[in-house]
């Protein structure tokens, strides 16, 4: 049975509402600057995944721990932190079909307030006093930081689907994964039930990143722009993909792209004509349905 996001959500509903209240709480205790900043990127229509994933995960296990609030604010803050770097890495004008925080504070105020946004986040997650949440957190910015500067290392000539594997696992996927063992660790489950849980979202985030990779070039209802990802010569699914099934002289022309400085829009669309021809997209989501398929069989 498949159920829509908004149906899915339903069981967490009033904690979401919580953790939302909770932030603006904390924001109003802010420098007025950062409070500005972070409501902003907080507000602007995000779909709480993160957070959702953890208080579903402990509502598996029963009743949720007097921590939860604070702990799903910590993951959305961590998140929050890591998409206000991540826009100014990428150099997005739009996010959402919102200006970007660095398109409207500028580069220095984004990464800024997204070290802010990630200091608090390791200073409430100390007072819940929990060794092995401290663990886990702080693994996961290391993970997520490292799959970022993997990705900016990530170059055509040793380009492969087993690097960009590794750089989704890092960069989104490992974020989920804790999210969903946070969970299951708030409820007091043994280490091999919560390791479970970690894999679970582990499989979850995966599939979130290929299908994200693959609306960036095929969806116009992102809030985004479309073809970001070329533009900024980032190696995923689909273009790997493409490079695969490319006959030598086709590749080349590709390459030749990816060697310009400035990628025109024209040339975005040209790649993007290819992995239409080349049916890139539905093979793209045919393998993040493995990934769900997984996270299912693990559940
Ligand atoms: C979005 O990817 C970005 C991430 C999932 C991770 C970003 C992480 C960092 C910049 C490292 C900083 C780490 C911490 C802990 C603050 P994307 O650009 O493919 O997706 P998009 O289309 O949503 O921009
Ligand atoms: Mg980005």
């Amino acid at each position: 049975m498949s159920q829509n996001f908004e149906e899915i959500l339903l069981p967490i509903k009033s904690e979401l509402k919580k953790m939302e209240s909770y932030i603006e709480r904390r924001f109003k205790k802010d420098h007025f600057f950062i409070a500005e900043v972070g409501n902003y990127v907080v507000q602007s229509g995000g779909k709480r995944i993160r957070p959702a994933l953890m208080l579903l995960s402990s509502l598996c296990f029963g009743k949720y721990n007097k921590e939860v609030q604070k702990m799903s604010a910590i993951l959305e803050y961590i998140h929050t932190a890591s998409l206000l770097h991540d826009d100014v890495i990428d150099n997005a004008a739009y996010r959402r079909k919102k200006k970007t925080a660095k398109n409207i504070w500028g580069n220095k105020a984004s990464i800024l307030v997204g070290d802010y946004l990630l200091a608090k986040a390791f200073e409430q997650l100390v007072e819940i006093k929990n060794f092995d949440l401290m663990q886990l957190i702080s693994t996961t910015a290391v993970c997520l930081s490292e799959g970022e500067v993997l990705q900016l290392l990530h170059k055509w000539d040793d380009a492969s689907l087993d690097k960009y594997l590794h750089i989704i696992r890092y960069k989104t996927a490992c974020l989920m994964a804790a999210a969903m063992q946070t969970g299951a660790i708030l409820t007091n489950q043994p280490k091999h039930i919560t390791q479970k849980l970690y894999k679970c979202g582990e499989q979850i985030g995966m599939a979130f990143q290929i299908v994200d990779d693959v609306l960036d070039y095929s969806s116009k209802n992102t809030g985004k722009e479309l073809g970001t990802d070329l533009k900024e010569k980032k190696i995923t699914l689909p273009l790997c993909r493409l490079m695969e099934l490319l006959d030598p002289k086709e590749k080349k022309k590709v390459l030749q792209i990816l060697d310009t400085p400035k990628i025109t829009v024209k040339q975005i669309q040209d790649v993007t004509d290819k992995m239409q021809y080349f049916k890139v997209f539905d093979y793209s989501i045919q393998q993040a349905r493995k990934y769900i398929q997984r996270a299912k069989k693990i559940l």
